[in-house]
């Protein structure tokens, strides 16, 4: 298989960790004789430096042309007095909403060896395994008008949605839980919101599509809540574009550190971009010692899900599961046993892992 990828470092440990993701899938490539070729591109600060804006044409362009793209992180503090035209988040935005990527899937899961580097309780954390399907392009984050009114004494915003965005994110979460454990939770706040009586229309006819599958409707305060007394309850959550981005921060904690969580954004083909939950971390960058198993799992899942390659995807998580299962972590992860590394070393032995077991 002949495949383009757009490495998109950014700034921070963005750029640090995707060196890691770019060898994981060097390693995969050799293995299973696959040819991936890569172009690196400007996003967010280190492009508003470079070219005055945080996301280049070129970027975008490269973006449209290639079969997958993996982001590292942007921001930093350098840049956290900018108009908001030169902002490195305007990059990220942007390029989600230019590329359609409607859905955010980000899989969530207790790995036995991190149990107790949860704040959580062992008990509590112990077999949770959760995907949150999160809309992406529209809902609260996107709707007009949003602003200030009244000489700034009033303001709006908006929480807009049609039928045809909510149907295809809602048809993406049905099809993550066909290949799940078929248990699927919409979340809304259908008692308030006239957008989450739509939600609930979408989820309820779509649903004979999928008769295999549990559904439920849940409201967006008792998910808050039950997603940290007993995360092992859900399979897929499938949600609007804000109750997702809080709900997945929340549900960050099961893992005891952002830097084990990666995710994907797709559309209705098999393009996809994937990147760590994690921002840039500048209390770290340049130090060699971010965890890049967060990128590594994000390069995993653009082996499934744009690639189709299953298998592949397998044994990148395998070999991170067996790295945390040797005792390695990197710092960020609270560990007492074991062997503290760098992302260097971290990276090491999961490419090893893949070499010795494919
Ligand atoms: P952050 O995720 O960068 O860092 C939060 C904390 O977690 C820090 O203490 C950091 O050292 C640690 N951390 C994060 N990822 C880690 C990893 N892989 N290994 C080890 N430790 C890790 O979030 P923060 O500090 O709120 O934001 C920093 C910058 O990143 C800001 O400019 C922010 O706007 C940006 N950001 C970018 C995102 C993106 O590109 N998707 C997402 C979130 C924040
Ligand atoms: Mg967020």
């Amino acid at each position: 298989m002949t495949k383009k990828i757009v490495l998109l470092p950014g700034d921070g440990i963005g750029a640090e960790v995707i060196d890691s993701a770019k060898q994981v899938l060097d390693a995969i490539a050799e293995e299973y004789n696959h040819t991936f070729s890569y172009e690196t591109h400007a996003i967010g600060g280190s492009a508003i430096d470079e070219h005055g804006t945080p996301l280049p044409d070129e970027t975008t362009a490269a973006c449209k042309s290639a079969d997958a793209v993996l982001l590292g992180a942007v921001g930093g503090p350098k840049w956290d007095q900018n108009p908001s035209h030169l902002r490195p988040e305007k990059g990220l935005l942007g390029i989600r909403k230019a590329l359609d990527l409607f859905a955010n899937l980000r899989p969530i899961q207790g790995f036995d060896n991190l149990l107790h580097a949860s704040p959580l309780k062992e008990e509590v954390v112990k077999g949770s395994d959760l995907l949150i399907v999160r809309e992406l392009t529209g809902g609260l984050y996107f709707g007009t008008p949003s602003e200030r009114r009244n000489n700034g004494h009033s303001v709006v915003d908006t929480l807009a949605y049609e039928r045809a965005e909510i149907e295809r994110i809602v048809d993406k979460a049905f099809q993550a839980a066909s290949i799940r454990r078929k248990h699927l939770t919409s979340v809304d706040k259908a008692n308030v919101l006239e957008s989450s009586k739509l939600w609930r229309e979408v989820v309820e006819e779509k649903k004979e599509n999928y008769p295999d599958i549990t559904v439920e409707h849940m409201l967006v305060d008792a998910a808050a809540m039950r997603l940290i007394t007993n995360p092992s309850y859900f399979d897929v959550i499938v949600t609007e574009n804000m109750f997702g981005d809080i709900l997945s921060d929340e549900a960050s904690v099961l893992t005891g550190s952002l830097g084990m969580l990666p995710s994907a954004s797709l559309r209705e083909d098999s393009f996809g971009l994937y990147e760590p939950v994690h921002g840039s971390a500048p209390d770290i960058a340049g130090q060699g010692i971010a965890n890049p198993l967060a990128m590594i799992l994000s390069a995993a899942l653009l082996l499934r899900h744009s690639f189709n390659l299953d298998n592949e995807a397998r044994i990148v998580e395998s070999a991170v599961q067996n790295v945390l299962e040797q005792g390695y972590h990197t710092g960020d992860l609270n560990i007492i046993d074991g062997q503290k590394v760098g992302t260097e070393k971290m990276t090491e032995r999961v490419v090893d892992y893949i070499k010795s077991n494919s």
